[in-house]
């Protein structure tokens, strides 16, 4: 079997971490017994550098084409006033891909707890996964702007929550049976029918989920005060670009994490949720674990479980083992970990 994985590296650490998830991917695939061909196209900034925009047709045209796309990142102040942004050619992708559903895990590995920012007995036993709709609501609402006034518009159809919604029920029972959906319904329409549709799935069709409802400023709070908590959190479009960034800050690094966007199709898009990090770009520096997350999340949706597990595996090894990069304290450099990952992948499979 030959999957194919269209990479867009994109900006700023982008192409350095994309690197080290590609060989990830390569050395696994070798291990399980199927191959990958990667088809490497310019997006975001450096397809404005090339093309004069973001996502190109050409380059759309591979992502549709393709088993599964693994995006670096995009971005930087380089592009700030450009006449497109980077991340305009993201939410273009995403919307072309239909990938409504967007995946964020976040646990704390024992031997992280004393990195995140709270206190060890706080983050302990973290672990939680953010659903967040991904192709609808302010993100893609109409625009109006004068000098004086603008105006972003957040629309959600039954439809659209229903479908994100399902993906969470589903993962709530993959999971441990949890599930919190997130919402301002003391303020806004689009949150009361938000939550009037999730209540009437979970009475119909999951009664064995254990459902409730939070507004989005508690949520907040409360992802502070008791992270270990949450299981599965549902959420809109922005509401959960907000807590999924808060939430990456319990295993310590924002590094980390991992994310999958799916839709009702292949390809799936897979990135890590950090940012292009322009201060560090090219410096080696970055820590690839999250984007090393992206990978075992794109070979689950390629169907090779197993090949993510060992990848996870040796993940957790390296865990153990303190091997990391700066921003936990470690001093292993980006392609240091990738090289490490690799050794520990290889000597997993000899032992097995
Ligand atoms: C993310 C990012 C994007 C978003 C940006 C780059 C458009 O912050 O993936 O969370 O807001 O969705
Ligand atoms: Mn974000």
């Amino acid at each position: 079997m030959t999957y194919r994985i269209t990479l867009l590296p994109g900006d700023g650490i982008g192409p350095e971490i994309a690197r080290v998830a590609r060989a990830v991917i390569e050395h696994t695939a070798s291990l399980s017994g199927f191959s990958v061909r990667f088809e490497e196209r310019a997006f975001g900034g450096a397809s404005i550098d090339r093309y004069g925009e973001p996502l190109t047709d050409e380059t759309l045209a591979a992502c549709q084409a393709g088993d599964a796309v693994f995006l670096g990142a995009v971005g930087g102040p380089k592009w700030d006033n450009a006449p497109s942004r980077p991340e305009a050619g993201l939410l273009a992708l995403r919307q072309a891909l239909g990938v409504y559903a967007n995946l964020r895990p976040a646990s704390v590995h024992p031997a992280l707890a004393d990195k995140s920012p709270l206190r060890p007995d706080i983050v302990a036993g973290t672990d939680l996964l953010i659903v967040r709709e991904l192709t609808g609501g302010i993100y893609f609402g109409e625009r109006e702007r004068t000098a004086d006034k603008a105006s972003d518009k957040c629309t959600y159809s039954r439809a659209e929550i229903e479908r994100v919604a399902r993906v969470a029920f589903e993962q709530a029972r993959l999971r441990r049976g949890k599930l919190t959906s997130v919402d301002k319904a003391n303020v806004l329409e689009t949150s009361r029918l938000w939550r009037t549709v999730v209540s009437e799935m979970g009475t119909r069709d999951y009664p064995d989920i254990e459902l409730d409802h939070m507004y989005v400023d508690a949520a907040a709070m409360h992802l502070l005060r008791a992270p270990a908590s949450f299981d599965v959190l549902l959420t809109e479009n922005m509401f959960g670009d907000i807590l999924s960034d808060e939430a990456s800050m319990l295993p310590g690094s924002i590094g980390l994490l991992g994310s999958a966007s799916l839709g009702d199709a292949k390809p799936g898009l897979f990135e890590p949720i950090h940012g292009s990090a322009p201060d560090i770009a090219g410096q080696d520096k970055a820590n690839p674990f999250g984007a090393i997350e992206a990978a075992a999340q794109l070979l689950v949706s390629l169907g090779e479980a197993g090949a993510a597990t060992r990848v996870r595996g040796a993940v957790d090894a390296m865990h153990e083992a303190g091997e990391w990069t700066g921003d936990l304290g470690g001093t292993l450099t980006c392609s240091q970990t990738g090289v490490k990952l690799v050794e520990r992948l290889e000597r997993q499979a000899v032992a097995a």
